[in-house]
């Protein structure tokens, strides 16, 4: 029928110009044309007839299958409808929700008022039923890279353009516009084009177009998605280390799969055992303990690579500082032990034969440290023992003795025939420091011995108008001190011996005179006289926190007598300063008892 239609035209062409009468009957109809059930069919009709186009009421149309009238425009029913204009030569027809009864051969007969009638019985359509669509074709690329856009197009076809079917695309979010296409015989090409920007998530899942046709009918294609991406590392990668060996395990999500390496101190080595899970590619290290303490792994596909650096746990053997130590401050004796080590070791104390418990310890990244506060020992040593896997490691320290110093009571302020000279001995652990002070001021000592636990302080010729001069001993645990007067008499005294012999001379001559009066007035028990009185003695005990100001004497009896009387001896008067060299005059009870008494008869 086609073919005739080229003809047919240029006829009229021809023919038009002389007459307008010339066209004769013809119909142009498919021969066949399916129909989908419950959908619908429209059927193309173009009519001719001799003369003039007709207004629509003056034409009436029929369709027949076989002998039963199964439509005419003069009684319509729902589902077969006229769609063409009629008064356009146009006998177009639908049927909607297509059923078993509608299919068979069709003819078409058209009656023409004032005319003719004519039916087309050689122009046959038959209405092919169809249960079911059609599958729609998918054109899509199947391997895509991520990111990349992408078109793809879905076609189906009908012969229901009135009501074309309905492109839905799953699983992908982009852009869609429908197209439709007419070709031979009433059938029809409808599309729907998508264009999409696969994502890494879109790998493996499918792309999917859904048509739905009128009437309900739904048919699906889809492609499975192939999304190419390069190389990503996962979170899940990790390094760990036991005593021997170290152990890397990287996974790496990409597709294709990656070729993992890995490298150590800028060498790279391959990956001792890989494989494939899904998109995952899990690259193995293994290598013997200790290896570095930064080990990178690299994955490389044809669309790119990825890199994680794993920092390695530092596992090594405890390591005890220097500065761990016993210690005696004002709390009392404590011991603290630093050890560095991962990870984070237990600290032991230890005494020979006995372990004691911590009283703190304190983790701070690589550093653990232990107090042991007041350790109850008797024992001269005490252990800090630090053990985790990879190793021991122990320091012994020595308990220090604690001791405030002491000043002796035989530390004094004498005169010999050298000059006045002060000497204070202290003992205590450590040796402390010893400072003379006078009235507060600080006096520097001319010598200082230590022997052991015993410091000895000797403060040569004080140049001093005051009377008390101390002896101050300091040490982180306490502090003590001991003051010793000088009266004033014996200093003057004191000065007076500095002249020369002749001035000694006529000292001795007075002492004669004067003891030679009061012989026998002498009270003997007591015939010392004292140069220097310990008047009082502080100490302090820093480790009980408070200052105790004990013992405090005076020696006052002397100088009473002193003052009342003059001692004098049954013994020669020694006259010569030799004499008066060779004897001490010191805070002594018996060996200088004479010159003592000497030098009391001022
Ligand atoms: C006839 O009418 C149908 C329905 O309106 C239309 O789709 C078709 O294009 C028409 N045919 C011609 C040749 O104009
Ligand atoms: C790794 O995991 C953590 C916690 O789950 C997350 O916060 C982080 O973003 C992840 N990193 C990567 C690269 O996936
Ligand atoms: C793993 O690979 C490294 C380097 O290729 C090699 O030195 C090591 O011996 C391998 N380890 C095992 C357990 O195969
Ligand atoms: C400990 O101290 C000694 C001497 O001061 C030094 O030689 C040694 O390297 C120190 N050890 C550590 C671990 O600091
Ligand atoms: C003594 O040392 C211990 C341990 O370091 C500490 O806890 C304490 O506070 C110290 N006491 C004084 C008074 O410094
Ligand atoms: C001074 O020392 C002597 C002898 O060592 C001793 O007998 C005396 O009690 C001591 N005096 C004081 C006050 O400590
Ligand atoms: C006097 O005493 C001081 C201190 O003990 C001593 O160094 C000096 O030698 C003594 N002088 C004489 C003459 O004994
Ligand atoms: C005197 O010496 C003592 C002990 O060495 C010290 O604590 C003090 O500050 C000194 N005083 C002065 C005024 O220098």
């Amino acid at each position: 029928m086609k073919a005739l239609q080229p003809g047919l035209a240029l006829l009229c062409l021809l023919l038009t110009a002389v007459c307008t009468d010339c066209q004769s009957w013809s119909l142009s109809v498919p021969h066949k044309i399916s129909a989908l059930q419950g959908s619908c069919v429209v059927v193309p009709c173009e009519v001719t007839y001799p003369g003039e186009a007709k207004s629509a009421d003056e034409v009436t149309t029929i369709w027949y299958k076989n002998s039963d009238t199964m439509f005419s425009s003069k009684e319509q029913v729902d589902r077969w409808k006229q769609i063409g204009d009629i008064e356009l030569r146009n006998c177009t027809l639908e049927i909607d929700q297509v059923r078993n009864t509608d299919a068979g051969r069709l003819h078409f007969r058209i009656e023409v008022k004032n005319l003719n009638s004519y039916s087309f019985k050689e122009n046959l359509v038959t209405v092919e039923l169809v249960d079911d669509p059609q599958e729609p074709k998918l054109n899509s690329p199947r391997d895509v890279k991520a990111g990349d856009r992408i078109f793809a197009s879905c076609e189906a076809l009908h012969s229901c353009p009135s009501h074309p079917p309905q492109f839905t695309w799953r699983n992908t979010k982009g852009l869609s516009h429908a197209q439709h296409q007419k070709l031979e015989n009433g059938e029809w090409k409808s599309s729907s084009t998508l264009e999409f920007t696969p994502a890494i998530q879109d790998n493996d899942k499918k792309l999917t177009c859904m048509v739905e046709h009128r009437g309900g009918k739904i048919k699906e294609s889809f492609v499975l998605l192939n999304v190419k991406y390069q190389p990503r590392i996962q979170n899940s990668s990790s390094c760990s280390v036991d005593t021997t060996t170290v152990s890397c395990q990287c996974h790496v999500d990409s597709n294709p799969e990656s070729q993992i390496t890995w490298r150590v101190r800028n060498r790279e080595m391959g990956a001792n055992i890989t494989y494939q899970k899904g998109t995952t590619t899990v690259g193995t290290l293994q290598a013997a303990f200790p290896l570095s303490r930064n080990v990178l792994c690299l994955a490389t596909n044809s669309y790119g690579k990825d890199e994680k650096s794993f920092l390695l746990p530092l596992h090594e053997k405890p390591e005890i500082h220097n500065d761990s130590r016993c210690a005696i401050n004002a709390t009392g004796l404590f011991c603290i032990c630093f050890v560095n080590s991962t990870p984070p070791v237990d600290i032991q104390w230890q005494l020979p034969g006995a372990s004691l418990s911590s009283s703190i310890t304190k983790n701070q990244g690589d550093m653990t440290t232990a107090i042991l506060m007041d350790p109850i020992t008797s024992s001269q040593s005490i252990s800090c023992l630090a053990v985790n896997d990879y190793g021991t490691a122990s320091m012994t320290f020595t308990v220090p003795k604690y001791e405030k110093p002491e000043i002796h009571n035989d530390s004094r302020c004498a005169i010999n025939a050298t000059g006045l000279f002060c000497i204070c001995f202290v003992n205590s652990t450590p040796p402390v420091d010893i400072q003379w002070q006078l009235s507060g001021t600080n006096l520097s000592s001319s010598i200082t011995t230590k022997q052991g636990d015993m410091t000895t302080a000797i403060l040569m010729d004080p140049i001093t108008s005051s009377q008390s001069i101390s002896c101050l001993a300091v040490n982180d645990y306490g502090r003590a001190s001991m003051t010793f007067t000088v009266p004033k008499d014996d200093l003057m005294w004191y000065l007076f011996i500095a002249l020369p012999s002749a001035a000694v001379l006529l000292i001795v001559v007075l002492v004669v005179v004067v003891c030679r009066q009061r012989a026998g007035k002498n009270t003997a028990e007591k015939n010392i006289n004292y140069v220097n009185k310990k008047t009082s003695v502080d100490s302090e005990d820093y480790r009980n926190g408070e200052k105790s100001r004990y013992t405090s004497w005076e020696i006052n009896e002397h100088q009473t007598s002193y003052d009342q009387d003059i001692y004098c001896n049954e013994h020669p008067v020694y006259g010569n300063t030799e004499e008066l060299q060779e004897m001490p005059h010191e805070y002594s009870r018996s060996s200088t008892v004479e010159a003592e008494d000497i030098y009391a008869n001022m």
